[in-house]
């Protein structure tokens, strides 16, 4: 099974966002059985929570379920367990990195590498209103299609 996670700062907003809509791009595909989905935060400080109110209700409003999901922490035994790291930001990125080490299983990218968004990053929309949990959003799904599309071209043949 090839594995992804999906990384923010907090993991309350933006990567339980990504995982909830990748994995209903994984589901809708029939491929929950090759690609499994997890997300992290970077930070502490919301270590066992639901994700954000505001960004559940922006999934909802686009038919995504994610109030399964609990906050984690990232750590360095994630670059050992996942194929994918994929960061929301430029900081995300850069926090990864420090903690991955050269024999590395997972790849670390930036969740808007694979769509051709003009964005480099995923905006924390914590300070925000609806507006940017949405435009978050709207970031997201294609993104998210973008590196199933990716995944299914480069892993899973064969
Ligand atoms: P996220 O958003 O990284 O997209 O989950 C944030 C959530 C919480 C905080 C910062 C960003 N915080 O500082 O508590």
């Amino acid at each position: 099974m090839k594995k992804v996670l999906f990384v923010c700062l907090g993991n309350i907003c933006r990567s339980p966002s990504a995982e909830a809509i990748f994995r209903a791009e994984v589901l809708n595909a029939g491929l929950e059985e090759k690609i499994g989905t997890d997300s992290a935060g970077t930070g502490a400080w919301h270590i066992g929570n639901p994700p954000d109110g505001r960004a559940q209700q922006a999934a909802l409003s686009r038919g995504i379920d994610m109030s399964d999901l609990r906050a984690r922490q990232a750590e360095k035994a994630d670059f050992d367990r996942f194929d994918y790291i994929v960061a929301m930001d430029r900081s995300n990125y850069e926090n990864l990195k420090r903690m991955s080490s050269r024999e590395s299983r997972a790849k670390l990218v930036m969740m808007l590498d694979f769509s051709n968004e003009t964005e480099e990053e995923v905006p924390d929309p914590y300070y925000g209103d609806m507006s940017d949990y949405n435009y978050v959003f709207d970031l997201l799904q294609p993104a998210a299609k973008a590196l199933l599309d990716h995944m299914c071209k480069n892993d899973l043949n064969g």
